[in-house]
């Protein structure tokens, strides 16, 4: 078996290069490395529905001893893995409780009603992406034949990069317990709210019944996610893997990339914060831009221009080679892997350009 440990070197970081493209839409743009490339190419693989690929088996294992969950089931994205953790913990005609931007809520193309008949109920969340434990309680509905039967609750660490409070996390995952509902955690950028903050995984997913961890955004491997939870969780939601279609077969050649990912690359997400805060100073710094300065922020910056200068600034990002999402109405910049000192002087120095030009 490969030891997937301190396997990496300065070579896993590509360097921008003058006029490369730079890419900030997200930090899953990033490409495997070399060495990961190296590791994928050796995994020892077998047929993963039938419970022979040992790649696989050991990334699960890894994956659920890191975060402090019984088990793992390895899935092909951060979206399959959110709708496996809904159909396993719901029923038809069931509710779950989340955040009007999460993730789960806006953004997985609504699989959740589609394929598993549950609805969902988004409440307001606060500046920083987190909700309430009031704002929970008042929404569980009660135990009348009129309302959805309010099933599990649905939280993301880090949200929109931001590391959410965690005591508030423990009041909720409390009441959720108290009233019999179950807490899933969308946790795609967990590591990222671990480097943040200090505490480790298990400490973070402890409140949630059960988590989902993203292998290919910042840890930078080319696919798949890890749901984390209970053994009799993880049974159930493997039946609901092969009913999504997803279950896979040599799956070790990716599951190797991301286990190397997991096991090299958590540490240096905290390079990823220290740009992303000199990248939002250094916006803060020009005229013409607003930037949103906040102290929970890790690998995402926010900002924002005048309406007027939307379109010329985003035609003036592509011919300076820079992709970036949105701006309407904010841009958001996310620092990866593939992003360099450079890179940020780069974007910093091609906005002042357009503003010290118009
Ligand atoms: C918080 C969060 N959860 C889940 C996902 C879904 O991951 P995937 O793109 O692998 O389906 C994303 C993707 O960006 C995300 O940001």
């Amino acid at each position: 078996m490969v030891n997937y440990q301190n396997m990496r070197s300065e070579s896993d970081v590509s360097m921008a290069e003058p006029n490369s493209i730079i890419d900030f839409r997200s930090d899953t743009v990033t490409r495997p490395s070399s060495k990961m490339r190296a590791v994928m190419a050796d995994a020892e693989v077998g047929d993963d529905v039938y419970g022979d690929d040992a790649s696989v088996k050991a990334l699960e294992e890894t994956v659920a001893d890191l975060v402090g969950k019984e088990a793992a089931l390895y899935v092909s994205s951060g979206t399959q893995s959110n709708l496996i953790a809904l159909l396993t913990h719901c029923g038809r005609g069931e509710e779950y409780i989340g955040g009007d931007i999460y993730h789960i809520s806006h953004y997985e193309a609504g699989g959740a009603a589609v394929l598993g008949g549950i609805s969902p109920k988004h409440l307001p969340t606060d500046s920083n992406g987190g909700l309430k434990v009031e704002q929970v309680e008042a929404a569980i509905n009660p135990d009348d034949f009129h309302f959805a039967k309010t099933r599990l609750v649905c939280l993301e660490n880090t949200v929109n990069g931001m590391v959410q409070n965690q005591e508030e996390i423990c009041r909720i995952s409390e009441l959720a317990h108290s009233k019999g509902l179950l807490l899933h955690l969308d946790g795609a950028r967990l590591m990222n709210a671990v480097v943040a903050s200090g505490k480790p995984a298990k400490e973070l997913a402890a409140p949630a019944d059960s988590v989902s961890i993203c292998l290919s955004k910042g840890l930078g491997a080319p696919v798949g996610s890890v749901l984390c939870g209970p053994q009799d969780f993880i049974d159930r939601a493997r039946y609901n893997r092969k009913l999504v279609g997803g279950g896979m077969r040599q799956a070790g050649i990716i599951a190797a990339g991301g286990h190397y990912a997991i096991s090299n690359n958590i540490e240096r997400l905290a390079e990823d914060h220290r740009r992303a805060k000199i990248l939002a100073e250094g916006l803060a710094q020009i005229e013409g831009i607003a930037v949103e300065i906040n102290d929970d922020q890790t690998n995402m910056v926010f900002a924002s221009v005048e309406p007027v200068n939307q379109q010329a600034l985003i035609t003036h990002f592509i011919n300076s080679a820079i992709l970036v999402d949105g701006g309407d109405p904010s841009f958001r910049f996310v620092t990866h892997m593939d992003i360099d000192d450079n890179a940020i002087h780069r974007l910093l120095d091609t906005i002042s350009a357009y503003f010290n030009n118009k």
